[in-house]
């Protein structure tokens, strides 16, 4: 599979890193299972945490406690990426076992068709884009591909970047809108969970989960486990021991509502402009702005 991780455009969507236009196409066109789980967000959204809660309630919290064999890529492969030459779907067939944590960034027009013709359960996260954004730029300075495209160290430069859709993975709100559209119109096969909601209240968000993925209820003492196994400072110590993660940012803050304090006022206004824009009256502006 070619990947000289030059930066490309694929239909319209911009990309720097460890891609390839073949590796977007394979996710594309990804043979599914039937009962593969894929975990969609936008990147900063809280993926690797729900990573490891999934990880935690399919397989067991043991595997989360077994920290020197915790490999994320070979327990919850990211399709679209290339790793050591293998693409996440490339190991997904190989060394994943069913049911597979599939995670992917794709906007709906890139992502695997099977979750859209296939009727594959499909989590989204969603997070308050003034958070993804801020978190995007401290991943921008410390990832070492993105790292080479950031043009400038300025928080106002790079907010005006997301603001208009140069950052990976395209422009927040065109992606968000579509997902939630398609989550909302197929409830049977899609669930979405807000990064907020899960800091708030973690049992109820697992309760959902179970519930979506027919699980047997965990115990309470199970899941205050689940919750211990899954803080930022359990997963900072887990994905700091991780070969793929060490020393890329991944895990930061963890923090809900940082932009109140470093969002500059009048990107707040620019974002909330943008949300109310994309979703009118609807009640999802609430939790955006
Ligand atoms: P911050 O940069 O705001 O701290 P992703 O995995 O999609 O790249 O998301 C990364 C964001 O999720 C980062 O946000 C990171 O700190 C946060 N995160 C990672 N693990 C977390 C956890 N256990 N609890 C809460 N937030 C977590």
């Amino acid at each position: 599979m070619g990947s000289s991780f030059e930066p490309f455009t694929i239909e319209g969507i911009h990309f720097v890193g460890a891609y390839s236009r073949e590796s977007i196409l394979a996710t594309k066109n990804f043979q599914s299972r039937s009962d593969d789980i894929f975990i969609t967000t936008f990147p900063r959204s809280g993926t690797t945490w729900i990573q490891n809660i999934l990880i935690g309630l399919v397989y067991g919290n043991e595997v989360l406690e077994d920290i020197e064999n915790f490999e994320i890529q070979n327990l919850s492969p990211y399709m679209e990426i290339i790793l050591n030459g293998v693409t996440g779907c490339e190991r997904a067939d190989t060394t994943v076992k069913s049911p597979r944590l599939l995670k992917q960034h794709l906007p709906t027009h890139l992502a695997p068709s099977e979750i859209f013709t296939g009727g594959r359960r499909n989590i989204l996260v969603a997070r308050n884009p003034k958070d993804v954004a801020l978190s995007y730029f401290s991943f921008y300075q410390t990832e070492p591909f993105l790292k080479k495209h950031l043009q400038s160290p300025d928080l106002q430069h790079f907010l005006h970047k997301f603001l208009t859709g140069h950052v990976n993975y395209g422009l927040w709100w065109c992606w968000i809108k579509k997902w939630i559209q398609f989550c909302r119109a197929n409830p049977d096969t899609n669930l979405m969970i807000h990064y907020e909601d899960l800091k708030e209240d973690f049992a109820k968000e697992i309760r959902r989960l179970e519930s979506f993925l027919n699980l047997s209820p965990m115990t309470s003492e199970t899941i205050d486990r689940l919750q211990a196994l899954t803080s930022v400072e359990s997963m900072r110590e887990r994905l700091d021991t991780e070969k793929n993660y060490k020393g890329m940012g991944v895990v930061n803050k963890g923090e809900a509502n940082r932009w109140k304090t470093e969002f500059p006022p009048e990107y707040v206004e620019k974002f909330d402009a943008l949300t109310r824009e994309t979703f009118g009256d609807d009640e999802i502006v609430a939790k955006f702005i």
